[in-house]
């Protein structure tokens, strides 16, 4: 059994609105491996973001713990916890650039604010840049990019910080199947050639089936079922997770009719 590099457990959260309570999560627990590209999948409102929220304590869990490293997050300082957060990256579905900065100054933002001088910060977002194969567009602003294109500059952003976890929230979603591809392979080859635990949150299986080892299947705040993403793809216990698949067979087979 491998040892977890990210521990949940009993994780729950419920949010209070006008009209009642929504259990959002529900006494979740899961093991996340060091250097796994890990999915988590499930349909809109299952809980994905406030999961993934709760890992680095963006979201204060209600109950239950978060294990990273063998550090629990949950007895940390707020200034050690801060210092943590730093090497947990995160990326989302609209990328959240500076509008008003360049793609180079977009980079350079993180590695500002740790107070690295200019010259050192411009090298490494250079860099950067070139490992996500933007280096002619550093002088461009987010307006001036594709979709792609500026999900490539919110990555070399959050790798300036040398992170050791990459939690992606719907990081693919806004972009078309082409897209969608492009931005899994670089996801791919970082966990590759640096080593970084990847924590993909999507509502797509074939998200999974493109670079997932390993997946859990979330539903209603509940955890439906967990392990292998080969293993749950090709024969699925679950309720959620067979719906999901089938979701996936239905529009393949209109495709095929269309
Ligand atoms: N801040 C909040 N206040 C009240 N309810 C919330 C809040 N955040 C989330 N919820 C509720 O918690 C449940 C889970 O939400 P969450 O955003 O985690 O789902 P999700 O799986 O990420 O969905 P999606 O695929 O649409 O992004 C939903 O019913 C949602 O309405
Ligand atoms: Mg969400």
């Amino acid at each position: 059994m491998e040892t977890a590099y990210i521990e949940v457990q009993k994780l729950s959260k419920t949010y209070s609105a006008k009209n009642g309570t929504v259990e959002a999560l529900k006494e979740i627990s899961l093991s996340i491996p060091q250097n796994e590209i890990f999915g988590i999948i499930g349909l809109s409102g299952a809980g994905k973001s406030t999961l993934v929220r709760c890992l680095n304590l963006l979201e204060k869990p209600d109950s239950g713990t978060v294990i990273i490293n063998g550090e629990d997050l949950l007895t940390l300082s707020k200034e050690q916890l801060r210092i943590r957060r730093q090497k947990i990256g995160m990326i989302f579905q609209h990328f959240n650039l500076l509008e008003q900065q360049t793609v180079l100054e977009n980079v350079c933002f993180p590695l500002e604010i740790r107070g690295i001088p200019v010259k050192q910060r411009k090298e490494k977002a250079l860099q950067l840049l070139k490992q996500v194969g933007l280096e002619d567009k550093a002088k461009a602003y987010p307006s001036q990019l594709s979709g792609g294109q500026k999900q490539r500059v919110a990555i070399a952003r959050v790798l300036a910080n040398d992170p050791d976890i990459l939690l992606c929230d719907e990081a693919t979603s806004a972009l078309d199947p082409e897209t969608t591809k492009i931005i899994l392979n670089l996801l791919k080859e970082i966990h590759d050639t640096m080593g970084i635990t990847i924590v993909i949150i999507t509502h797509e299986m074939k998200v999974i089936q493109e670079i997932c080892t390993q997946m859990a299947v979330l539903h209603k705040g509940s955890l439906q079922e967990c392990g292998s993403a080969e293993e749950i793809l090709k024969n699925p216990k679950s309720k959620a997770a067979k719906r999901l698949l089938m979701i996936k067979e239905t529009e393949e087979e209109t495709d095929y009719v269309g």
